[in-house]
C-alpha cells in the first residue's frame, strides 16, 4: 500500500506545482510541448518564404487582366490564355493548362523529360516561350493516344517495357514518335544517335531502342 502511495507519488498523476514537484506526465507534457514547438517553430517560419512570389516566378499563372493575350491551339482545342511572356511553353502546358503528362527534367534543354510536338517536330519545350506558339499545332503525350487508343509508339513501349520509373517516358514517346517521320538509319545505332537528347535515368536504354525499332520494322512491312 504504502509502496503503491510512493509509487503514485513518484509517477505523479496529475499534482502541479513547481518544475521539483511536477508530475512525470506534466513533465513529460512540458517536454512534449517544448519538442513540439522546437518543431514547428522553422516550419512556421518557411511557410511564407516558401510561398512562391508571382513578380519573380513567371510559371504561376498570370492574374485575369494581366500578361499577354494568346491562343494556343493544344491538342487540337484553342486555349485563350493570358501570359506573362517569360513563361516556357512546358510551364504553360503544365501550370496553365494542366497538363502535366510533360515532364520537367533539367529545365535546361538537357534531358529531354519535356519533349512535345510542334507541327509534328520534336522541341524541348522548356528552351521554348509560349507566347512565340500562337498559330502552331502543340501536341503533348495526352494529344497523342489514349488509353484504349494508343499511338502505335506508346503500344511499343508499353509492349518491350520501354520504361521503369516511367518519369522520362513521355518525353521518349514522344521523341520516337517524331523520329519514324525523319530521316534516320536502320541500325540499332542510328536509333541510339537520333534518341541521344532523351536521357533515362534508369537506363531502360535498350528496351526504348527495341520499341522503336518494333514500330519502324511494322511502318516498313506495311509500306
Ligand atoms: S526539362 Fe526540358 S530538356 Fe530537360
Ligand atoms: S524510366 Fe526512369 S528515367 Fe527513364
Amino acid at each position: 500500500m504504502s509502496n503503491d502511495t510512493n509509487k503514485n507519488k513518484g509517477l505523479g498523476t496529475d499534482a502541479p506545482s513547481g518544475f521539483g514537484s511536477s508530475s512525470r506526465r506534466a513533465f513529460l507534457s512540458r517536454l512534449g510541448s517544448v519538442g513540439l514547438l522546437a518543431t514547428t517553430a522553422p516550419l512556421a517560419r518557411a511557410v511564407p518564404a516558401a510561398t512562391p512570389d508571382p513578380a519573380s516566378n513567371p510559371s504561376t499563372p498570370t492574374p485575369p487582366g494581366t500578361g499577354l493575350p494568346v491562343t494556343l491551339r493544344i491538342n487540337g482545342t484553342e486555349h485563350k490564355l493570358q501570359l506573362d511572356p517569360r513563361t516556357t511553353l512546358l510551364d504553360c502546358l503544365r501550370e496553365n493548362i494542366g497538363l502535366t503528362g510533360t515532364k520537367k527534367g533539367c529545365d535546361h534543354g538537357q534531358c529531354g523529360a519535356c519533349t512535345v510536338h510542334i507541327n509534328g517536330r520534336r522541341v524541348n519545350s522548356c528552351l521554348s516561350f509560349a507566347v512565340m506558339h500562337e498559330g502552331d499545332e502543340i501536341t503533348t503525350i495526352e494529344g497523342l493516344g489514349q488509353p484504349g487508343n494508343l499511338h502505335p509508339m506508346q503500344a511499343a513501349f508499353v509492349a518491350c517495357d520501354g520504361y521503369q520509373c516511367g518519369y522520362c517516358t513521355s518525353g521518349q514517346i514522344m521523341s520516337a514518335a517524331a523520329l519514324i517521320k525523319e530521316p534516320c538509319g536502320p541500325h540499332d545505332s542510328d536509333v541510339k544517335e537520333s534518341m541521344s537528347g532523351n536521357i533515362c535515368r534508369c537506363g531502360a536504354y535498350s528496351n526504348i531502342v527495341a520499341a522503336i525499332q518494333s514500330v519502324r520494322q511494322k511502318k516498313l512491312s506495311a509500306s
